[in-house]
């Protein structure tokens, strides 16, 4: 029987996050899938195979404008079955925030029509089966967890894919506030094996929700300048990559794997 697979793609575009899952059967599973630059190395582990689901953590243009520029395009090496999301309000968040971030969200909603019968809104508690993988939802954004209109990082979903033999969390670029309502699921709930880092490894979750998944290896979707980023506070509540690397490091996780030394493939 083949194994589980999951290709952990390295950067073409300046950072991005772009992930790709075979399972047994033969089938993929895309996670993200970077910016337009990054099709070409997707495009190589998807090979011809049929891609039953489609998740996308948050509508950042790092993570789905790929996807966007596939579906505008009508690429049929994309076809897929169902994408999963579960982005904040379009045009009313939208209309909030003048800045660039939110131009992939616009995109999202225009292409939103071709693909209205394969999408599929997703929400804490939700568990979706595919082939040997279980995906289950952890987190979705909700307006009442914030005082502060929140970074549209705090938006990102967060599901743990579990194989009979392993599990993989995703946090998505998920910051400290949404973090902090990712602990109430408890230690059970969280912990896996492989843990993709909040947000590139930065400016991300705090260590209590690290010490809640125990990772035994860590995935940080970094390019060689972000990985090398000093500790030091970049913003409120936001710390520069070595000080997460730290926090690692007294949990005692010492296997890494660091998307700027090229695509990574795992036995999951
Ligand atoms: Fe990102």
């Amino acid at each position: 029987m083949n194994k589980t697979k999951m290709f952990v793609i390295t950067e073409t575009s300046p950072f991005m996050m772009s992930y790709v899952i075979i399972t047994e059967a033969g089938n993929c599973v895309i996670v993200d899938g970077g910016r337009p630059e990054d099709v070409p190395l997707l495009r190589e582990k998807v090979k011809g195979r049929k891609i039953k689901a489609w998740f996308l953590t948050h509508p950042h243009f790092d993570h789905i404008s790929a996807f966007n520029q596939l579906v505008q395009d009508g690429d049929s090496d994309f076809d897929f079955e169902k994408v999963y999301y579960n982005f904040p309000d379009g045009n009313t968040f939208v209309s909030k925030d003048g800045c660039e971030d939110w131009e992939s969200l616009r995109n999202f909603n225009a292409i939103l029509p071709k693909i209205q019968d394969k999408a599929q809104v997703v929400h804490t508690g939700d568990e979706i089966q595919i082939d040997e993988l279980k995906v289950e939802i952890l987190y979705h954004y909700e307006e009442k967890y914030f005082f502060v209109k929140p970074n549209l990082n705090d938006t990102s979903i967060v599901f743990r894919v579990t194989t009979p033999r392993s599990s993989v969390m995703f946090l998505g670029d998920l910051g400290p506030e949404g973090g902090d309502i990712l602990v109430e699921q408890g230690e059970e709930k969280l912990r896996a094996e492989y843990c993709q880092m909040a947000h590139h490894g930065h400016g991300c979750v705090g260590p209590d929700v690290y010490m809640h998944i125990q990772p035994r290896v860590c995935i940080w979707n970094a390019p060689a300048w972000l990985w090398e980023e000093e500790g030091v506070l970049q913003d409120y509540r936001c710390y520069g990559t070595k000080r997460t690397r730290w926090w690692m490091e007294k949990i005692g996780v010492t296997e890494h794997i660091v998307t700027a030394n090229g695509t990574v493939e795992i036995e999951l």
